[in-house]
Parts: structure tokens; sequence; C-alpha cells
């Protein structure tokens, strides 16, 4: 028997956007927060270097703004980056009164310790040593517990917007969402007066990636299958340092290494950055992730080596506590030897388009932190701009809710879920097989370098792949994996065809067919329009495909 819950506000995602959001909603605003596993899970757990933010008086607002532009080449939208940049000392201040321990000043009990990462002109990450994170999400997880008006759903992964369209009403607007409990495998209707998608990036379309396993893209999925445009989807960020060994799962070893002086090796150890940018190590990442993938290419080596050793061994363990331990799990003491490191899918820079207010294109709905594209991070993202990002727009949106909430009323009954005519499937192996052909194509034909052939070649595998699926997903009961893949092979679709529009390098998107950047015409955003595309045949048994 499938339940229907009803909220004002349905928040999907408890990352640093989602939660900071519904902790700034009105206390009187009923509200559902859904977490595919457990709350804490999902790339805010696993930042490592900060939180950038202008708070040294030798710093500035316009030098912050400067950096932003210049990392994202041409297309960061001036105004946000100032609405961001202007709000970053703000979001430090609230997450201390929340109780978050940043790393300190020396002798300065109230000021943040401030690092340096590629592409800042000052220190300005604040942190809480190497595992910012986890500091952060745990502060975030106390204080929700502590709202009685927020209700916490874990284990939920939400399939579908449902949106009035899809239900034959007017006007058209997000009315909820269905979403299946992993726990009991039912399908429930969740119905709100607002949406709020919070679900972060889409970095698991590849094969070697930083993040967990839930960046799956199902947010810029399902706004996309609700109607919504995406922008900049060919922007994804590759991070220049994951530690090279086959168990450790694209471990991060922060940029903050390098802003403490940490120096890139080839294996005869001697170092090259200065060939690619004048800032050396610390140049913006595209620039050095492409450095490296260059220079292993051109050795034919398997990694790289980044070396930190030739510091004081008290300074490093002190300063990377959580880094030092985790690699001397893996044999490596980075305090007396270089560590072996290539680049991995570490950002989603695109994503749904949204204004100040972090509304999308469909009215009631609302897309914040990695899901979003709001403009601040043009081609490329500046370190640490992220959760600065996800705090900034958290608090805007909440505050546009706040505003508005009361305006619309909350959805009558919405139709159940159907599973009635669809039948479990005993071929599990297919969606696992999908999953691994499609991370392995787009690590092979959409990574760092790319050109228009391995674009269409990639192109073609995912019209195949999405015929595969959509057959699946119409005949069969939905299951985590499936709902996964199924939004993974639209993310990666709208990766691809954002790089096959993009006729020039620049930024993060460089291809061996147009080395250059155009600069015969203004900068343009790749933006993608829903129905721009026909829709995928629906042939299938289950009766209610939103
Ligand atoms: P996430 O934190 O990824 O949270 C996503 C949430 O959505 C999760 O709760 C997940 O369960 C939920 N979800 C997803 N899909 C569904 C669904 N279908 N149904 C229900 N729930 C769903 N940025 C910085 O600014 N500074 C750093 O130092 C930094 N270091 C990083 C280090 C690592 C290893 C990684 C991976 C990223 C780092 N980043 C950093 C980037 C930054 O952490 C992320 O961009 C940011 O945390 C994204 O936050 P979010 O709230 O948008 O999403
Ligand atoms: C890192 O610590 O290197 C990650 C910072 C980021 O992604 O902004």
């Amino acid at each position: 028997m499938s339940q229907h819950f009803s909220h004002d506000i349905l928040v999907i995602g408890s990352g640093a956007a989602g939660l900071s959001l519904a902790l700034r909603l009105d206390p009187a605003i009923r509200v559902a927060v859904i977490a595919k596993s457990s709350l804490s899970e999902g790339s805010t757990r696993y930042a490592q270097g900060g939180i950038s933010a202008v708070l040294d008086p030798g710093d500035s607002v316009e030098s912050h703004i400067i950096d932003t532009l210049d990392a994202g080449a041409g297309l960061c939208k001036p105004e946000v980056v100032r609405f961001t940049t202007e709000h970053g000392a703000d979001q430090i201040h609230w997450l201390q009164s929340l109780g978050m321990q940043f790393t300190v000043r020396e002798g300065h009990d109230d000021e943040c310790h401030l690092t340096r990462e590629g592409g800042h002109s000052h220190r300005r990450v604040a942190h809480a040593t190497d595992a910012t994170g986890r500091a952060l999400e745990d502060t975030l997880i106390r204080a929700v517990r502590q709202r009685p008006n927020i209700e916490v759903f874990e284990n939920h992964i939400a399939v579908d917007l449902i949106t009035a369209a899809k239900l034959g009403q007017r006007p058209q607007r997000a009315l909820g969402a269905y979403v299946l409990d992993r726990d009991s495998d039912r399908v429930q209707a969740f119905h709100a007066r607002n949406v709020v998608l919070a679900t972060g990036g889409a970095s698991k379309v590849y094969l070697y990636t930083s993040n967990p396993d839930v960046s799956t893209g199902d947010g810029i999925a399902m706004a996309w299958r609700a109607g919504c445009r995406t922008a900049n989807m060919e922007f994804i960020q590759f991070h220049p340092t994951c530690l090279y060994h086959p168990q450790a799962k694209s471990f991060l070893i922060s940029e903050a290494l390098r802003g403490e002086g940490a120096k890139l090796l080839l294996p005869d150890g001697s170092r090259f950055m200065d060939r690619f940018d004048r800032r050396g190590e610390l140049a913006p990442r595209d620039i050095v992730a492409r450095a490296i993938d260059h220079e292993m290419k051109r050795l034919g080596a398997d990694c790289l080596y980044l070396d930190i050793s030739f510091k004081p061994a008290d300074f490093v363990r002190e300063r990377f506590p959580n880094i030092y331990r985790r690699c001397l799990d893996f044999g490596f003491d980075m305090t007396r030897e270089p560590l072996p490191i290539v680049p991995a899918a570490h950002y989603t820079c695109g994503g749904v388009m949204t204004d100040l207010h972090g509304r999308t294109d469909l009215a009631g709905l609302y897309a914040i932190g990695e899901t979003a594209c709001t403009g601040l991070h043009g081609a490329n993202r500046l370190a640490s701009n992220s959760l600065l990002e996800c705090l900034v727009f958290g608090e805007a949106a909440a505050a546009d809710i706040n505003r508005h909430w009361r305006e619309q009323a909350i959805p009558e009954r919405l139709p159940a879920w159907d599973e009635s005519r669809v039948s479990d499937s005993d071929e599990q192996i297919v969606v696992a097989h999908n999953w691994d052909e499609l991370r392995r194509f787009m690590w092979d034909y959409v990574g760092i370098v790319r050109t228009g052939k391995r674009l269409q070649r990639a192109q073609r595998r995912i019209d195949l792949l999405t015929l595969e699926i959509e057959e699946y997903y119409s005949n069969f009961s939905i299951t985590n994996d499936l709902i996964e893949l199924r939004n993974l092979v639209q993310a990666a679709e709208l990766i691809v065809r954002s790089a096959l529009q993009r006729t020039e390098s620049r930024g993060l998107h460089y291809t061996l067919d147009f080395p250059h950047t155009d600069d015969t015409r203004p900068p343009q955003d790749t933006i993608l329009t829903p129905t721009n595309y026909s829709p995928r045949p629906k042939a299938g048994k289950r009766l209610m495909q939103p």
C-alpha cells in the first residue's frame, strides 16, 4: 500500500546546500529532507581544503571577484560572482554561530587560519584542518536534529518530480516527487508547495572520480525531464591530485598541500609546472590537470608525484592529519616520500539553470549547490568556491521561500505510483554492465582532452544505452541502481551534447579539434532546452511514468 507524505517544502539532498537551506527556513514551515543514503553521505562530507571567504583585512572582495572571474575563463556571471563573494564572511560567521570549529591562527583563537589554493591570489580559505567537510556536515546535521519542523528521511531516493503538466493539469509547476524507500522497496508520493533539488553533482559518470557513490546527477536529470534548461554541462572539473592506488578509490590529496608549498614531480623527480603556467603548482585546476595529463601521456607514465616531504614532518602531520593517516594506510608516508597522484573527475560546473534566488525554469522548483548552474563558476570553478556557493544560495533560496511559501496551496492527493503491471527483473547484470560501460567510455572519450570524433562515438553509445535503460525502466520494478543509471546516462548525454556544441577550447573544455579560445565573439553559455530534444519512446508496462 503506497503512502502519501505532505510537507510545505521538500528538500531533496542533505549536503551543505540542502541542510543549510533547511536550517534557514522559517521554523513555521514544515520541511522534509530526503537523502538517498545516510544523512551525512555526499560530497560535502569529503571536502578537504575549505570554504573561500574574504576574512583577512589585507584581502578584498574585489580580489576574490577577480580570481573567480579569471578561473571562469569569461563565462562567470559578474553579478553572481559579486553576490556570492560579498556574502562569504557571513557564511563563516553563521557556521561558527552553529558551533563549527575552524582551525584558528596560532595565538588568535577568534581568527580563522586561512590557507591558499590554486587560482587564489590571497590566503582566503577557511578550513577545519584537512577535513572541513566533515566538520561542516556534522555541524549542520546537529543543528537539523534540533529543529522540530524538519523531518528527515534517510535511505529515500527520489525517482522523479511530479509536475502539474505530467498530471495533465495547469498551470505547470512542481507538486512533489515520487520517492523510493530503499528499506521497504516502496515508492511513495511526497507532496509539497515547493521542491528544492540539492542532489550534488554527476561525477560518478566517470570511471575515476573523487566523489562518493551518491553523485549520480539525479537532480540534473530530474529537472531536465521536468522541462528545465541546463547550462554549461561540458565543464567537468578534473581534480589534479588523487592518490594513485588500486584500493584508494581516487582518494583526494587536497590542493591545500600545493597551497602550503607541495611540488608536482615527474617520475624522474624533476618539476614541470613552470613550463605550463607562471603560477606553477598554484595555477587554476584546468591548467594543472591538463599539464599532468599531457606529461603522463608523453612519458607513458601511470602516475606523477606530489611532494611535501621537504617540509618539517610535524608541520605536515599537524596540518594534514587525515590525509597523512589515510596515505599511511595505503603504505605511503608523505613526510618522507612523494605521493603518486593522478587526476580524477571532481566537480560538475554546469547544471540546472537558476537565478539569484535558486529558482529554476519550473514554478515551485529550486536548485542549489552542485546541481545548479548559477553562473558563479563559468568555465572552471575556483577552488573552495563550491561550499561557499552551497551556503550562499542555500540562504538566498530559503529567503525566497520564506517570502512566498504561503502563496501556494499544498497539492491535493497525487496519483499513487503504480507497479501493478511491471515485474521484478531477473537480469540485474544488465544494469551493472551498463553502469560500467557508461563510466568507462565517458572516461576514455569525454575526459580531460576531447575530440569531436570521440564525442560522437560516446553519443552513439549513449543513444543505445538510453533506449535499453528506458525499456528496462518501463517494464521492471525500479531499484536504486536502475534509478541512478537512468540519471547517469541522462547526465552523460547532457555533457556530451554540450561538449559537441562548443567549437572552441575554454576553461575545462579542451578539444584537439579547436585548441584555442574563440576570441572573435563574446563568450557563450551552452544552454540546452528539453523541448529541442524529441521525447524518448515510452512503450512499456509501467502505468505511471512520470
Ligand atoms: P552533496 O554534498 O553531494 O549532497 C548531495 C545530497 O543529495 C546527498 O545527501 C545525497 O544523498 C542526496 N541525493 C542525491 N540524489 C538524490 C536522490 N535522487 N534522492 C534523494 N537524495 C539524493 N568544495 C569546496 O568548496 N571546498 C573543498 O575543500 C572541497 N573539497 C572537496 C573534496 C572532495 C573529495 C569532493 C568530492 C568535493 C570537494 N568539494 C569542495 C566540492 C564540494 O564538496 C561539493 O561541490 C559540495 O559539497 C556539494 O554539496 P551539495 O550539497 O550540492 O551536494
Ligand atoms: C581540495 O581540497 O583540493 C578540494 C577543494 C575544492 O574542490 O574546492
